[in-house]
């Protein structure tokens, strides 16, 4: 029988992620080097057709290791671009990006990915894969052994608050959206990659369950202190997780802020976000 994910799923959800948080913290302790950052420096990327028009321009940006920065931005502001050019999908046409020091040109893409967890937009699950074989994809790479993989995979399903025993054999089709978001994170989380790019992992969850995700990965993230680069559309969920929040316009950087900083910066994109934050019962929109 199919189970909702309603308040008895997300107190369990609350006690699955505080078992296993431990573990995952071993595996990533030994993973950390002190060298993990992402840098942009002054890069510009445009579509190659006639108009070359300018998608992201001079961006010049720093993430430490251990920071959650997130990218915030209206829709085709560049947020996904800037994403895309950390793992290689994109090579920048002016500047450079860095990973670990070293520009992704060159990076050995392969390898370069595989240190990288990607949540993409709309979780990107290989259709014909179950959801344990989409989890387990990149320990199956890595060339964990089967049982590794395996009790892996049953603790990260758990972690998003998916039972393996109901899960683990589902197609994505299967799935709801939101599961198949959640299927997504896991997936990014599989091999303990140092650095985690998620693009809006959590779009099509209800506003519940959302809150709840978010809370849990801000403690998560905290833990782990892996360096991670979250994209949003949410001024909240920026607030509630962001190191610093970046605000992009087409295609440039406006605003680049710890949390608290950011809701008094002065600028009117910034007030057009903040804004989105007033609204009351009742009230026209
Ligand atoms: N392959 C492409 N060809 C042409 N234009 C593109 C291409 N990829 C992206 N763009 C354009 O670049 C801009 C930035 O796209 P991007 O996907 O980075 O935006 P975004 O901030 O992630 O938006 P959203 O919040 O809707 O996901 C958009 O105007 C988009 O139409
Ligand atoms: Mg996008």
């Amino acid at each position: 029988m199919r189970q909702k994910f309603g308040v008895g799923r997300l107190s369990a959800l609350k006690w699955s992620l505080s078992v296993l948080l431990l573990s995952i913290e071993m595996n990533t302790k030994t993973a950390l080097s002190s060298k993990k950052h992402i840098e942009f420096r002054d890069v510009s990327f445009h579509i190659n057709d006639i108009l070359k028009r300018l998608i992201v321009s001079r961006i010049t940006l720093e993430v430490p290791e251990g920071e959650t920065l997130v990218l915030l931005g209206r829709s085709g502001s560049g947020k996904t671009t800037l994403l895309k050019l950390i793992n290689g999908l994109l090579m920048p046409m002016e500047g450079e990006v860095l990973v670990e020091g070293r520009a992704t040109r060159d990076w050995d893409l392969i390898r370069l990915r595989r240190g990288i967890g990607y949540v993409i937009q709309d979780a990107g699950l290989f259709p014909h894969f179950t959801v344990a074989e989409n989890v387990g994809l990149v320990p199956r790479l890595e060339k964990w052994d089967r049982c590794r993989t395996a009790a892996r995979v049953g603790e990260l399903l758990n972690l998003v608050g998916l039972d393996p025993t109901e899960f683990a054999d589902r197609r994505p089709r299967e799935l709801s959206g939101g599961q198949r978001q959640r299927v997504g994170v896991a997936r990014a989380l599989a091999a303990d990659p140092p650095i985690l790019l998620m693009d809006e992992p959590f779009g099509a969850l209800d506003p519940v369950t959302r809150a709840e995700l978010q809370r849990e990965f801000s403690a998560l993230a905290r833990r782990l202190g892996k360096t991670i680069v979250f994209v949003t559309h949410d001024l909240r969920e920026a607030l509630l997780l962001a190191s610093r929040i970046v605000l992009l316009e087409a295609g440039r950087i406006v605003a680049n802020a710890a949390p608290q900083e950011f809701l008094r910066l002065d600028h009117p994109e910034v007030r057009a976000f903040t804004s989105s934050l007033d609204v009351s019962p009742g009230a026209s929109a």
